[in-house]
């Protein structure tokens, strides 16, 4: 059986901040966020909007283009770094905002920025084992939260979204083709949200480090990530027989215009067929990928049966990709 995306929505936050909205604050500038991370504006959740609010309304878009209705979905997976909480799962409290409430089973996971390439691959092994018709896997983020604003080397960085599928049986020639997952525990301290969890929960020394905020060694993900988006590419190209050339489109998760760039050279792809999103969104974590097949194909770029690598890379240090035939 092939499984592939039978329907596909996403949303960003209305609220645009530019780079110079940054200057406002910290001690940055627009020259230096753009010619070091390609950024020119991200979009923020406003502040009473959390991520399993981004993640229902791009649910719900995913629903409408599946023709679906809440209650033909069997599993909710989202993929994410900032939940609501830390319990109970975000993907519950989308649940009950798409008005599926009682009727699948609902659980988060979390892979770093790859969360929403990992929760696909979970999905669609359930698909393809027979257990359940339609998975909805969401990519969410509401991370701006995560990040000190007064830290500019994290800050400028990251904006907020949400991008999310259905998955089920397809036909044709159409579907995931296969994918590659990989994480590296001996180097987590890199990028790490340390104060919240069982290992130092919250107390005045938290406050007062401001350990609650995402704490990132910016040289080693990037070396990390240049080196990830080729390796795990070529990896799962040369396990399915796939030249380069065959591919149409090159989704990498969107951190970085220079780790985009570097990774695309490595790898040895022409930056024509690579998506880049990141100038207009920032750095959307696990919403990112979503974000970015969603934009092409409202573009019109994106065409039944082209071929699509999506590669991501993030906190764990994690790393996946998927080939996937639209
Ligand atoms: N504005 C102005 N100056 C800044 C800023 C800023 N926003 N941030 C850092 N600087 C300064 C630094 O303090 C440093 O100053 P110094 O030389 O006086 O010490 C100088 O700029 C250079 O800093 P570097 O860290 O060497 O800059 P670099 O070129 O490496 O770029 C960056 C930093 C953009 C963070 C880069 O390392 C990077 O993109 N790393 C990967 C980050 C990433 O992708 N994280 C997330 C991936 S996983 C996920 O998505 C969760």
């Amino acid at each position: 059986m092939k499984v592939g995306v039978l329907g596909l929505g996403s949303y960003i936050p209305e609220k645009v901040v530019t780079n110079h909205d940054l200057e406002k604050f910290l001690d940055t500038s627009d020259e230096w966020i753009r010619t070091r991370t390609g950024i020119v504006e991200r979009r923020i959740a406003n502040e009473n909007e959390a991520t399993s609010d981004l993640a229902s309304i791009a649910a719900k878009r995913a629903l409408e283009d599946a023709n679906l209705k809440p209650e033909d979905i069997d599993l909710i997976i989202v993929g994410t770094n900032s939940p609501d909480m830390l319990y109970p799962a975000t993907a519950c409290l989308v649940q009950e905002k798409i008005g599926a409430s009682g009727k699948c089973a609902a659980f988060d996971l979390q892979a770093g920025c790859p969360g929403f390439i990992y929760a696909t691959v979970v999905g669609s092994q359930f698909v393809k084992s027979g257990a359940y018709k339609h998975v909805l896997v969401i990519g969410a983020e509401v991370i701006t939260r995560m990040m000190d604003p007064t830290d500019r080397g994290t800050y400028v960085l990251f904006g907020d979204g949400a991008g999310a599928v259905v998955l089920g049986e397809v036909e044709d020639n159409r579907g995931i083709v296969d994918f590659e997952l990989y994480a590296d525990g001996s180097i987590a301290e890199h990028l790490t949200l340390p104060a919240g969890g069982s290992r130092k929960p919250f107390s005045e020394e938290v406050l007062k480090e401001r350990s609650y905020f995402t704490k990132m060694n910016g040289g080693e993900v990037f070396k990390f990530s240049v080196r990830e988006i080729s390796r795990i590419s070529k990896k799962l190209l040369d396990k399915t027989g796939t030249k380069l050339e065959d591919i149409d489109w090159f989704i990498p998760h969107q951190a970085n215009l220079r780790i985009i760039q570097a990774g695309a050279e490595k790898l040895g792809i022409p930056m024509e067929k690579v998506v880049v999103t990141i100038d207009k969104f920032g750095n959307s974590s696990a919403a990112s990928i979503p974000v970015s097949l969603d934009t092409i194909r409202k573009e019109g770029k994106l065409k039944r049966g082209d071929l699509v690598l999506m590669v991501s890379f993030g906190a764990g240090m994690t790393s996946g990709a998927i080939l996937m035939r639209w």
